[in-house]
């Protein structure tokens, strides 16, 4: 009775977590932030790996712009919950209209329900050169692990949880993957009514301009103005604007720091991000007995010589 109470209620946070995982990526938001990625898009194979093409606009977005875009070749699989699924891939005008669209894909059956975890999609994976899609938020992390497992490139959507993950923060840290240009906030239901989140980022190992631009700093460091953390060796910045741009110790910054991140302006230690502790996580940092937000804990590079610290 109770093994049946159990499975009962395992599937429903099951059924909870699948239905929280449907929500589609709506075009505009698509075109730009794709628009910055065009030259790595030439004579490559792309692959939308959690993309039902008869909802996903990141494979309209590819179809419609296949020649534009110059691409080798487009392939799609979806996900369909434990029944078979199939393959669509567009490579050449096969209807000889003189345009490439969606009317050009290729239908093939898959042998299982095309979870991007199946030996047949990670084949796929393996075959491919850059995986753009939103995947599933209950699976980031054995998505993102994937992807670094098979050394993919890749531009996806993954929500703010995703930088506290050790996956990805591993990631970021090793500058493997970094933020892309723009945030998301609002996503396609499947009845078509517009679902808010929490602010989700474009994640990316594909480089861009934005990451060497240097943040402009005009604070100069002061122990009054920066104290440190009860629990950690490194001083508190509330505000990416106000680090100081003379000091030379590790300093505590919020997490959307990785949105306007050089690394070679500066370096990232770690992050002070949850109880538990690890090499590169500090745990919750402490400001005069008091728990704050998550910070980012980064170490500047270069100190201009000439200023006081
Ligand atoms: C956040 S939605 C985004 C859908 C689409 N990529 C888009 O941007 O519009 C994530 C999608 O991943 C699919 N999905 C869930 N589990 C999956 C799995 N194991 N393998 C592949 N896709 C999966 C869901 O069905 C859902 O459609």
């Amino acid at each position: 009775m109770l093994e049946r109470k159990t499975y009962l209620t395992k599937n429903l946070k099951n059924a909870k977590k699948n239905k929280n995982d449907e929500y589609y990526t709506k075009i505009n938001d698509i075109e730009k932030e794709l628009k910055y990625y065009k030259k790595y898009f030439e004579n490559k194979i792309i692959y939308c790996n959690c993309d039902n093409p008869k909802e996903s606009n990141f494979f309209k977005y590819f179809a419609l712009n296949f020649k534009h875009l110059k691409l080798k070749k487009l392939i799609t699989t979806h996900y369909n919950g434990g029944k078979n699924s199939y393959k669509l891939e567009i490579v050449e005008d096969i209807n000889n209209d003189g345009k490439i669209d969606l009317n050009d894909a290729i239908k093939t059956p898959l042998q299982g329900d095309g979870d991007f975890r199946s030996e047949e999609c990670i084949e796929i994976l393996k075959s491919v050169d850059i995986v753009v899609t939103n995947p599933p938020f209950s699976l980031f992390r054995e998505y993102i692990a994937q992807l670094d497992k098979y050394q993919k490139e890749f531009l996806i959507i993954g929500n703010i949880n995703t930088i506290s993950y050790n996956e990805s923060f591993k990631l970021i840290k090793e500058n493997k993957m970094w933020l892309g240009y723009n945030s998301v906030r609002h996503f396609i239901r499947p009845d078509g009514s517009s679902y808010e989140t929490a602010r989700t980022f474009w994640y990316t190992n594909l480089d861009i301009k934005k990451r060497h631009e240097n943040i402009v700093l005009n604070k100069l460091y002061s122990k009054k103005d920066y104290p440190k953390y009860d629990n950690y060796d490194a001083i508190n910045v509330n505000k990416v604007t106000e680090i100081p741009r003379n000091y030379k110790g590790f300093i505590g910054v919020p997490i959307t720091f990785l949105e306007k991140y050089n690394p070679n302006q500066f370096e990232i230690i770690g992050k002070m991000s949850t109880t538990k502790t690890d090499d590169y996580n500090f745990g919750y940092p402490f400001l005069n007995g008091k728990k704050i937000y998550a910070r980012i804990v980064i170490k500047t590079k270069k100190i201009e010589s000439n200023k006081r610290n």
